[in-house]
């Protein structure tokens, strides 16, 4: 590899034309929320019982093969115990308390969901280098996810968009949300009506779980893809695990415009793709 092609390395991405076009065809654009073609199929099969008694009912079947009842651990050591309650304990939660999450609480979220385990200075051929290691695993150990958070209702806090720094713990503010204008900006970006199925006036607070997807696809090419929306996926289901640790009520969902929310938080690229949102909010009572 000639030396211009190393320095380019880390800045250039590695997609194919169809990949970009694939990037851009999965993301929900204003016209689809004028045309309402996409929203139309998936309302039509929310409320569709036949269906949905088939999706419920559905169970992979690999048709007659020999069967091993698995046993069940005899001493499950603390770990097991907790982890076993915390799966039990996961849920989506679409409606939340009026009280609103406090800093304290946002705080233990992000440590528990989001955090370093650990740090090592490593020699490697010669030249040092500082690993942080995560409680999430990521290809390459690239970690190309990015949190941010929208505080919608924390009170200690002032509204607006942050970036979570992990390595620092900080929340950092990239743009204030603190007129109702600027909010309802917001709004547009997460299609907010009065009949979503998330109550999103009550939330206390929005993660936005995006990747800078050059990250992996300098290295791997198109196959960073894949690689970069399972990570998002290993976010989700730790920000679920956070929720349920702390009693608190948390809802996917991807019904987000993209590019507005790119925007909205001020992302240096366009392969910094915002993917999912996640409400968060105390549990109302009736959920617990
Ligand atoms: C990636 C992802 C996207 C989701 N998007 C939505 C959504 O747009 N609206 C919604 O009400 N729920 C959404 N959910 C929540 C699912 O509907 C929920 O996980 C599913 O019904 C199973 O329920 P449970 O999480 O309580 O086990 C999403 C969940 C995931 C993991």
């Amino acid at each position: 590899m000639r030396q211009e092609d190393i320095l380019n390395l880390l800045a250039e991405h590695q997609l194919s034309t169809s990949t970009l076009d694939f990037l851009d065809q999965i993301k929900f654009k204003r016209y689809d929320r004028e045309s309402r073609d996409k929203f139309n199929l998936i309302s039509y099969i929310n409320s569709n019982p036949k269906l949905q008694k088939r999706i419920h009912e559905a169970c992979y079947d690999v048709g007659f093969c020999p069967t091993f009842s698995l046993p069940s651990v005899l001493h499950p050591s603390a770990a097991f115990v907790a982890l076993n309650k915390l799966n039990k304990r996961r849920k989506s939660s679409r409606v939340f308390a009026p009280e609103p999450l406090t800093l304290q609480d946002i705080s233990g979220f992000l440590q528990l969901f989001y955090t370093l385990t650990g740090c090592e200075i490593v020699n490697f051929k010669g030249t040092e280098i500082t690993k942080y290691s995560r409680n999430i695993a990521s290809g390459g150990a690239l970690y190309p996810t990015e949190i941010y958070l929208i505080n919608h209702r924390i009170q200690e806090l002032p509204f607006g968009a942050y970036r979570y720094n992990v390595v620092d713990f900080t929340l950092e503010l990239i743009k204030p949300l603190e007129t109702k204008e600027s909010m309802n900006e917001f709004y547009e970006v997460i299609m907010k009506t009065s009949t979503a199925a998330i109550d999103f006036e009550q939330t206390s607070a929005f993660v936005v779980f995006s990747s800078v997807l050059n990250k992996h696809s300098f290295k791997y090419k198109d196959f960073g893809v894949v690689l970069s929306l399972i990570e998002i996926g290993e976010f989700v289901h730790a920000a679920y695990l956070a929720g349920a640790a702390l009693e608190l009520g948390c809802c996917a969902f991807g019904g987000v415009l993209s590019n507005q929310l790119n925007q909205l938080l001020e992302l240096k690229s366009k392969l910094h793709q915002p993917f999912l949102c996640m409400a968060i909010g105390n549990l109302k009572k009736t959920e617990e």
